[in-house]
């Protein structure tokens, strides 16, 4: 059998988000985020940790960018911070923010490097949080000026944009678990509307791409379904698998490709449905040029009762990750994009975030040899391979991530880095999973 191949225009890249990687928290006249102010709280953020200084990239992008293009990564996946942009959420614009993203995308440019921007990957505006946050509707003003500026700004250097970043976590784990910033614990009604502010969001960044970005920009979103695997091929568990991810997915997939919530959910959710103004379902589900999936991990279904999907609990000492949440789940990369290609039609489709998390400390021989990343990475490429194989539209992959960073409420503990980062030192070192995306990359064989 030939080693599995990747077509020669499949794009291959890495994935960061501002609040995890940037620091300079209050530098240059950078507004207090959600994230700045929660990790302060105490017992919110594992050992304290704070978004302070990160991998202090604000200061070190240049070098990332060369050690990037050393290792032959052409694509990167970036945020914006909004709070850089606009300290308080709304009003004028912050200068000093403006010019730091213009240096930023000049040296991508320099060292050859696409960038592909992600308008929010979680980090709101504290001050915009004061006023209510997610939980009130006129967040959606002060996204849609914020995007509509970022566009027309970056418009000369950005020709892929991501608008919104995992909507179930910033909201449901936002607003309803409380485990992610602000870290509120909210009803069900509530978030259900959090959610349908987001959507709304998203949709006037759509609007601002296709104003603003110019002809040949492109916009997406970065969406983490729940995978439900089926356990064999037979028809009825295929059929349980297709209506799980419907079911799980139902308050983001369903009203950006359907246009509607369905019918079913609104009778579940009763009271607690979100308020629907009218127009806002036109503009959520404008036309998209790609969907973003962010796949780690994925659940076994069968048929139950009447053909209901049945979820298979992990037994205890399934293997995961260092994060309890990452059961090895390598078929997700296969059929995540199969299961979204077959209910949701032809759009082509990035893998915007994959990457294991493991807690490593540099060797004795200041190496670090994450042999458990790269057989991660191996398996779920394999996948994602066959994915292709299959003529299923995959045009790129991002790995997460590029560095080790912030990693929300695990703090530095948790590393998702192919590069590793000492954060006293602010020393990168490439760890062995980096030398292998590397040959990967150049080879495009999976080996
Ligand atoms: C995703 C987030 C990303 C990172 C990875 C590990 O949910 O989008 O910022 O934290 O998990």
């Amino acid at each position: 059998m030939p080693l599995p191949t990747f077509p020669r225009n499949f794009l291959w890249g890495t994935a960061t988000a501002a609040a995890q990687i940037e620091g300079a928290a209050q530098l240059d006249g950078k507004g207090p985020s959600i994230w700045d102010t929660f990790s302060r709280r105490p017992g919110a953020v594992h050992n304290g940790d704070t978004p302070e200084i990160a991998c202090d990239h604000y200061h070190r992008f240049d070098a990332d960018f060369a050690l990037m293009r050393r290792l032959g990564i052409r694509h990167y996946r970036l945020s914006l911070s909004w709070p850089r942009l606009f300290p308080n959420g709304r009003g004028p614009a912050n200068p000093a923010g403006i010019a730091f993203y213009h240096r930023l995308f000049a040296s991508l440019a320099k060292h050859g490097i696409t960038p592909w921007v992600t308008l929010f990957h979680w980090d709101l505006p504290q001050a915009l949080e004061d006023e209510g946050g997610w939980r009130n509707r006129a967040v959606v003003d002060a996204f849609r000026t914020y995007a509509e500026t970022a566009v027309r700004e970056y418009r000369g250097a950005v020709k892929n944009w991501i608008t919104l970043n995992e909507i179930l976590c910033f909201t449901r784990l936002g607003y309803g678990t409380g485990q992610k910033a602000p870290g509120a614990r909210e009803s069900e009604a509530i978030v259900n509307q959090t959610y349908h502010h987001a959507l709304l969001c998203h949709g006037h960044a759509v609007r601002a791409v296709r104003a603003w970005g110019g002809a040949r920009a492109r916009v997406g979103i970065a969406d983490n379904p729940t995978i439900p695997i089926p356990i064999d091929r037979d028809a009825r568990t295929l059929a349980a698998a297709r209506r799980a991810f419907i079911a799980d997915n139902v308050r983001v997939l369903e009203p950006l490709f359907t246009g509607r919530y369905p019918r079913s959910y609104l009778r579940a959710a009763g009271r607690d449905a979100p308020l629907v103004a009218r127009g806002d379902l036109p503009l959520i589900s404008q036309p998209l040029d790609f969907i973003g999936l962010n796949i780690y991990t994925g659940h076994y279904v069968r048929a139950g009762r009447g053909g209901a999907p049945e979820r298979l609990p992990f037994p205890a000492h399934y293997p995961t990750t260092n994060c309890s949440w990452q059961h090895l789940v390598p078929e997700a990369l296969y059929w995540g994009p199969r299961l979204f290609h077959e209910i949701y039609g032809p759009l082509p489709i990035y893998i915007t975030e994959n990457g294991a998390g493991y807690d490593e400390e540099l060797a004795a021989t200041g190496e670090v040899h994450d042999l458990h990343r790269c057989t991660y990475l191996r398996l779920y490429l394999r996948e994602l391979h066959t994915a292709l194989a299959e003529g299923l539209p995959v045009k790129g992959y991002f790995l997460w991530s590029l560095l080790d960073n912030f990693e929300w409420e695990d703090g530095y503990e948790r590393r998702f880095g192919i590069v590793h980062n000492d954060f006293k030192t602010q020393r990168r070192t490439p760890k062995l999973s980096a030398r292998w995306y590397a040959d990967l990359i150049r080879t495009r064989t999976l080996l």
